[in-house]
């Protein structure tokens, strides 16, 4: 329990400047075709298609993960166009700030930086300056002097984001807000003001891996199921066009328990290397874990793969990683991580020519997906040679290069790897006599 003090509260709700009369809807301006691109591709198809004039946004995402460096990123490249950026440095000196800008390689007389927390000043100096964009570096530490509670409390979060999202709105400029993400304690997480914003984005990725992912987790100006991927470099995120080389780049071909998947992110496939590992388990209940995949999906596919494909899992610990920090969270990737785990089980590698493509149901029926057809293309694109995809789908090969292989149930799929195991075995021996 913690005692709350209840506090007249100045943040009262957002007016939208100007009278408020009623307004036919077909006379409304519509804001599409003001987008403000921000340069950096990827990010502006997060926000569907470039950012909207008066749109306030939140950035969330653990400490150091990159919100700070992305916004800074975003900052210089408008100023390098010739707008003026604010950039509200609650939380970095100056000097700080200055020594990234310095790693980004691109210092601009354009980037207006306040070293501020109080926020009725920043919103005089926003005032007066009126620049094109507005950065708040965080959200958690401003404040208004008018609250008793401290910076990061709800109710300091909940009113300067009304503040903010007034502003916003009778300006007509964008702000973003930068949140971390906090573990249950005295600051309140970013999720406090997600139903106050038009924005929400996530910027996820594991420390240790280069890539940053990018997700809309709420988006009134665009759809929620794009992502865009970055690199972490010495100077800054980098977008990368090609997410599915990234993640395939460091794929172990002919080793028994990976297999490729095409999970459709947003509009855009990309291929995702599964692994799985099967190892005899101690005493207890065997231990089935997943990263990167929803664990109950896992045991219901244990469950399918022993019950319809034969195997048997009961006295084994089953393993699966999604590599690169990715979640998968689609159906469409069951029969890819069914087979990986069927394949370190047999000990029998996966075709590394194949992708798996398809949602396995509980009697072991493989069951359509749907995009098939583009999953396929960015398979074709990426040299892969064969799909097998499930047998009720109607679509004909997209290209000579790409063979599909219909499958219609988990246990055709699992004999034709054992009958794949077999003709190997065949090759070998040709290929060495003696
Ligand atoms: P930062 O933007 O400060 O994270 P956040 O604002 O989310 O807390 O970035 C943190 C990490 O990024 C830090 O560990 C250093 C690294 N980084 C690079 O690898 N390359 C760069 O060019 C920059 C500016 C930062
Ligand atoms: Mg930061």
């Amino acid at each position: 329990m913690v005692e709350k003090t209840v506090e007249s509260s100045s943040g009262k709700a957002p007016e939208t400047g100007g009278g408020t009369r009623p307004q036919r809807l077909s006379q409304v301006r519509s804001a599409e075709g003001r987008r403000l691109t921000l340069g950096l591709p990827e990010f502006d198809r997060v926000l569907g298609g470039g950012l909207v004039p008066g749109s306030l946004v939140l950035l969330g995402g653990d400490p150091g993960i990159g919100k700070s460096t992305l916004l800074l990123q975003v900052a210089l490249r408008l100023a390098e166009y010739g707008q003026e950026v604010l950039y509200v440095a609650a939380e970095e000196s100056p000097e700080q700030i200055k020594l990234r800008a310095d790693r980004l390689g691109s210092v601009s007389d354009g980037v207006v930086v306040l070293p501020e927390t109080a926020l009725d000043r920043v919103l005089e100096t926003a005032e007066e300056l009126r620049p094109t964009m507005i950065v708040v570096d965080s959200i958690q530490t401003v404040y208004l002097t008018a609250l008793e509670s401290s910076p990061g409390s709800v109710s300091q979060l909940r009113d300067c984001t009304a503040q903010l999202l007034r502003f916003a709105k009778q300006t007509a400029t964008p702000i973003f807000l930068v949140g971390h993400v906090t573990k249950e304690g005295l600051i309140a997480g970013p999720r406090v003001v997600e139903h106050m914003v038009d924005v929400v984005l996530y910027l996820e990725g594991e420390r240790f891996y280069q890539h940053r992912i990018l997700r809309a987790v709420k988006n009134r100006f665009g759809s929620t199921n794009e992502i865009g991927v970055f690199e972490m470099t010495d100077s800054g995120l980098r977008d990368v066009g090609n997410p599915s080389e990234l993640f395939l780049a460091e794929r172990v071909r002919d080793a028994p328990g990976s297999a490729v998947v095409v999970a459709l992110e947003g509009t855009r496939p990309i291929l995702i290397e599964v692994q799985a590992l099967t190892s005899p388990a101690g005493y207890g209940t065997p231990r089935r874990v997943a990263t990167g995949f929803d664990a109950t999906r896992l045991q219901l596919l244990v469950a399918v793969l022993t019950k319809h494909a034969g195997l048997r899992l009961a006295d084994q610990d089953v393993f699966v990683n999604v590599t690169g920090g990715i979640r998968l969270v689609e159906p469409a990737a069951d029969l890819g991580v069914a087979l990986a785990i069927a394949s370190s089980a047999s000990g029998i590698p996966l075709d590394p020519t194949a992708v798996y493509i398809g949602e396995l149901g509980l009697a072991g029926e493989v069951r359509g997906v749907h995009a098939l057809e583009r999953r396929l293309q960015e398979a074709a694109r990426l040299g892969f040679e064969r799909a097998f995809v499930p047998a009720s789908s109607r679509v004909a090969s997209l290209s000579a290069e790409l063979r599909l292989i219909p499958i219609s149930s988990l246990a055709e799929a699992v004999s034709a790897l054992a009958a794949q195991a077999v003709r190997s075995r065949q090759n070998g021996s040709e290929l060495s006599p003696g």
